[in-house]
């Protein structure tokens, strides 16, 4: 490639400070170092947690947004064996050494080389090989997809199969990924169990999808935002709950409507009050309630009987799964049909219409908008 071991510049949305809109601008990106890969981002969705970043994050800017892309690599390292110029790549927020006590554990998906399993109130790695007006940029998740380039240690980059679609295989980076191994790997739903789905985001709408396809028999889909039902009815969920609709707690609703209670209930929302209703809402002896949103703003509580009751309170990150591993392997089950994608996408726009799919999403508009970075 001509641009192997030089420093590229292209166009990235770049958020200078929190709550501001993003800004178009010229960056660098600098070649990869030792057992790194620059990648060409080919699409990208948008998840909530930007927008948690953008708008409730008070360090870690400079920044470039976006961890739910995927591309295709532009040069490697030195020491990368593993990866080529050409191979379809997905780059990940969380990584996968295979050499610390997490990784060999079968138990957790949390390497402790990421930057997500260690405290870390920036949102992003260390290291960054973005610049833009001679100023260090950072890279939110480690992934920055709101770049045309970006450069991934190789323990953050899964190579998936020839065969993907860029632009809807990226959702496996983070939202599809996320919900349904949150159904599947961390509640572990059983075949003919009752579950319920609080908020019917990307997130929320894979979390039904993993209910369904653990063989689920009821899937309660609960949204204050009605318009959702009609996607969460194509991905398997059986019943539909506003709470707003409602007087009463809608804990006491699901419990009236299930004669006591749901065996699995997932928040995908991040609100510590809903977590506290999910949870409320699990049958005594064996409920399971997982976490799925993310909020680092506020304490949640419960009263111990809760649990002392039987019931367990769990979360899950990226869905459980060993990305560099699994994600492939998800791509594959798209390819053969077991994984919507398509269903998830509701807009389509470019990288200078990104500050309108962040209102899109922050007024509940859509699914998951991909940005097409090549157009
Ligand atoms: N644990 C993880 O690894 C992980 C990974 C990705 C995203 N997340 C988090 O998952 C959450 C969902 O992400 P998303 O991209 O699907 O977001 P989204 O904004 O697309 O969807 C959120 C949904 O929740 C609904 N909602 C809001 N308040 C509600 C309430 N009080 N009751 C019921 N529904 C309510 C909204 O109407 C919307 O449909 C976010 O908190 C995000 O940060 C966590
Ligand atoms: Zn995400
Ligand atoms: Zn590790």
């Amino acid at each position: 490639m001509a641009t192997a071991g030089k420093v590229i510049k292209c166009k990235a949305a770049v958020a200078w400070e929190p709550n501001k809109p993003l800004v178009i601008e010229e960056i660098e990106v600098a070649p990869p170092q030792k057992d790194e890969i620059r990648v060409k981002v080919v699409a990208t969705g948008l998840c909530h947690t930007d927008l948690y970043h953008l708008f409730e994050g008070k360090e870690g800017f400079p920044t470039v947004l976006g961890h739910e892309g995927a591309g295709v690599v532009e040069s490697v390292g030195p020491g990368v064996t593993e990866f080529k110029p050409g191979d379809k790549v997905i780059p990940l927020c969380a990584s996968q050494c295979n050499e610390c006590r997490f990784c060999k554990s079968s138990k957790t998906n949390l390497c402790e080389k990421s930057w997500s399993t260690n405290p870390c109130p920036t949102m992003a790695g260390p290291v960054t090989r973005f610049s833009c007006h001679g100023q260090p940029v950072l890279q939110f998740a480690c992934t920055s997809t709101f770049s045309e380039y970006t450069v991934m240690n190789k323990i953050d980059l899964a190579k998936i199969h020839d065969d993907a679609q860029l632009d809807r295989v990226c959702l496996l980076a983070c939202g599809v990924s996320t919900g349904y191994g949150a159904a599947i790997n961390s509640a572990k739903v059983q075949p003919g169990s009752v579950c319920a789905v609080f908020g019917l985001g990307a997130v929320g709408l894979a979390a039904v999808m993993g209910c369904k396809s653990a063989g689920a028999s009821r899937i309660i889909a609960v949204d204050i935002n009605e318009e959702k039902f009609e996607k969460a009815k194509i991905f398997g969920a059986t019943d539909f709950v506003n709470p707003k609709a409602h007087k009463k707690p809608i804990s006491d609703v699901l419990i009236e409507m299930t004669d006591g209670g749901v065996d699995y209930s997932l928040e995908c929302v991040g609100n510590v009050e809903l977590m506290r209703s999910a949870l409320e809402s699990c049958v005594k002896g064996w409920g399971v309630s997982v976490i799925v949103g993310y909020t680092d703003l506020h304490d949640f509580a419960a009263r111990p009987i809760q649990l002392i009751a039987g019931r367990t309170w769990t979360g899950s990150l990226l869905g459980g799964y060993k990305m560099k591993d699994d994600v492939p392997k998800l791509v594959l089950d798209h390819i053969a049909g077991r994984i919507k994608l398509d269903e998830f996408v509701t807009h389509t726009m470019n990288l200078e219409q990104i500050n309108d799919a962040i209102e899109l999403m922050k007024s509940g508009k859509c699914i998951r908008t991909i940005i097409n970075m090549s157009k």
